[in-house]
């Protein structure tokens, strides 16, 4: 057995009506919080009245900041920064998507350590950034208990992706209530991404014997919960079991990080602005068909996680198992197959494959890829 190092996790505040609890939590961190959220859906959700009510019930003053667009960019993180220092702001409420909890992230780290945000891709901030409490509303990124942002400069046409644990969320506040306004669309792309982040993590080269067992489970609880979430926003079980799932999918990724799904996903967002969801969505089985001769008992696992009947099955059947039972969950959500769809174009394949094959995730991957490896996968989706 060989031995790991696991990132240490927020405090974790779980289940159907803890949003209730982040003014008692915001209190033990700080005086005056400042909300970051999205333009809107918070707002019309009244999620956002709930958290001022609780922290001003816990005698905080509430600012709140709700102009983070999806992927938030650099003026969006300074501007953020600029109000939240103004108002001195001591504790950060990012309610939302992975957009303000990535937000908040950048501008917990604009708070104590000079700028610009940028020069943290590469080197990593001196000081800890502003204590964040992250309220998810989607079942997907997991960033409450991850170390991960992304930030977009549009400048320079990148998303940088910063890794720090001095903005690891103080406290994770995880409420299913919260999560059943989310659009069908949105609840299968955000728990598609989730799945993707388990399975990568149970693949990778670089995953350990703790983030085998977070990977598992987490499979287990999406691929028995996803469906019906989409189906019926309401059944709060499948919404808690989804928040519970995509949260160890992140235990799991954050410490065994993800892999080949991830390196093709990122340059189809980059260059047609696919959601991150939607396109792991569409690669999940394609690339663990591509994975499943290097790693057929591991695919087995996964197949009995997602409840598949595989005894008696010989490996390589039973490894096909998973393949297949990735695909039909995709089909049943219903999201779109094709990356036509979205208007991807031949012409544009051979620089995604060699942006995928150069990003990082790549190298976790079971089976090493070529470029033409890569190229063949987008090419069978398109
Ligand atoms: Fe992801």
């Amino acid at each position: 057995m060989s031995g790991f190092i696991f990132q240490v996790p927020p405090r974790i505040v779980f289940g159907a009506g803890s949003a209730r609890k982040i003014g008692e939590e915001a209190a033990r961190l700080g005086n005056t919080a400042m909300i970051v959220t999205g333009r809107s859906s918070t707002t019309r959700t009244g999620a956002l009245d709930k958290v001022v009510a609780s922290l001003e019930a816990a005698g905080l003053t509430a600012v709140t900041f709700a102009e983070v667009e999806s992927d938030p960019s650099v003026a969006t993180v300074e501007k953020g920064a600029a109000l939240a220092r103004g108002k001195n702001a001591d504790v950060l409420v990012a309610l939302g998507g992975g957009s303000p909890m990535d937000a908040a992230k950048g501008i917990a780290i604009l708070m104590t350590n000079d700028g610009p945000i940028q020069k943290y891709e590469k080197k990593q901030p001196a000081a800890a950034g502003t204590p964040i409490i992250a309220v998810p509303t989607t079942a997907g990124t997991a960033s409450e208990i991850t170390r991960f942002t992304v930030i977009t400069d549009p400048a320079a046409k990148v998303k940088m992706l910063i890794a720090f644990a001095g903005i690891i969320p103080k406290v994770a506040v995880l409420d299913p209530e919260l999560t059943v306004s989310m659009p069908p669309s949105v609840t299968a792309s955000t728990g598609m991404d989730a799945l993707t982040h388990a399975t990568e993590a149970y693949i990778s080269k670089v995953g350990n014997q703790l983030t085998a067992v977070q990977a598992l489970e987490a499979i287990e609880l999406i691929g028995g919960n996803l469906i019906r979430a989409v189906m019926n926003g309401g059944d709060i079980e499948a919404r808690q079991n989804m928040l519970l799932g995509q949260m160890l999918a992140g235990f799991a990724f954050g410490n065994a990080s993800v892999a080949l799904v991830h390196s093709m996903s990122r340059p189809l967002g980059a260059h047609f602005g696919i959601p991150h969801g939607m396109a792991n969505a569409m690669l999940l089985a394609p690339v663990m068909a591509y994975n499943r001769p290097a790693c057929p008992e591991k695919l087995t696992r996964i197949a009995q996680a997602l409840g598949e009947p595989v005894e008696g099955l010989s490996l390589r059947d039973a490894s096909f198992a998973a393949v297949d039972s990735l695909e039909a969950l995709f089909e049943e959500t219903g999201l779109p197959g094709r990356l036509s769809e979205f208007g991807v174009t031949e012409d544009a394949i051979p620089q995604m494959a060699k942006d995928a094959f150069a990003s990082g995730s790549t190298n976790n991957n079971p089976r090493v890829p070529t470029v033409e490896d890569i190229t063949d996968i987008y090419t069978s989706i398109l």
